[in-house]
């Protein structure tokens, strides 16, 4: 059960997305909460990515997409932010482990600083790679490594580094695209107990479409389906009684 008071990270409302002519999502209203893991499962198409790619302003790059509603940040509307700014609230992971093939592990971590224009100390940006990776529970495995090229690790370790490199900024939210969906089992349940590790610092939002997943490490799910939000609320209540009969379907497996 909850304890603790629950405060409000990022309060969705009225969200319209379109690719082009497309809607891709329809007056999608959610609030995710500080320092809890949340899981958007549903169907493949139904806008999962959608929905978090806006969250860091990455829909936009595309000429012709559209974002129309709010997203409040702490308060303020990120589709009013400047991008550069979001994109160091909100780090985000993909699928596939994706570390810079062509730098090592120590400048892979604090890729985004570089990228961002913001020079570090020697002593700082050490500081951040030990920090970020023991966050990320890699520490141990690359320490004695730190200068060689992060595709020479396995796939699990390469997406811890990926993770690693988000938290490097310090973000309010992290978002997991499917984090898991490339990696074999020992390595999904290495990550699955690192996301429930991770809530004591940064609030998760993970797309999945693993229904155990969410259940074994959310506090919160919500289902989608056709790009609408069809039900939202703590993973016990959803997963145990759910409300909507499309809910209620997609848990027994019946589509997706
Ligand atoms: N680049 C794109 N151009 C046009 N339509 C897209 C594009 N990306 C996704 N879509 C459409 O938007 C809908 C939601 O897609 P997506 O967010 O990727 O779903 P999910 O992540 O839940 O599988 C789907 O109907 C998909 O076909
Ligand atoms: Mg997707």
């Amino acid at each position: 059960m909850e304890s603790q008071i629950l405060e409000n990270l990022l309060e969705v409302k009225g969200l319209n997305v379109y690719y082009k002519d497309f809607q891709a999502l329809k007056a999608v209203s959610i609030t995710f909460y500080k320092d809890r893991v949340h899981a958007i499962m549903g169907p493949s198409g139904c806008g999962k990515s959608t929905l978090i790619r806006c969250f860091n302003r990455m829909h936009e790059l595309t000429p012709g997409n559209r974002a129309e509603g709010q997203i409040l940040l702490n308060g303020e509307n990120i589709l009013e932010m400047d991008p550069i700014l979001v994109r160091r609230n909100t780090g985000m992971v993909f699928q596939r482990p994706n570390p810079f093939p062509t730098m090592s592990i120590y400048d892979n971590v604090i890729a985004g600083y570089k990228l961002n224009g913001i020079r570090l100390s020697k002593s700082e940006s050490d500081k951040i790679v030990e920090e970020s990776l023991n966050k990320a529970a890699l520490w141990g495995e690359v320490k004695d490594k730190l200068h060689r090229r992060g595709t020479f690790l396995s796939g699990g370790q390469q997406q811890r580094l990926c993770i690693a490199r988000a938290l490097a900024l310090y973000p309010a939210v992290l978002l997991l695209d499917e984090p898991t969906s490339a990696l074999d089992p020992k390595a999904t349940s290495h990550i699955e107990e690192l996301i429930v590790e991770l809530k004591k610092n940064v609030s998760i939002i993970l797309v999945t479409h693993n229904i155990a997943q969410a259940g074994r490490v959310s506090d919160f799910t919500a289902f989608m389906y056709l790009g609408e939000l069809i039900e939202y609320g703590t993973t016990e209540k959803l997963f145990t009684v759910p409300q909507d009969k499309r809910t209620e379907e997609y848990l027994s497996g019946k589509f997706g």
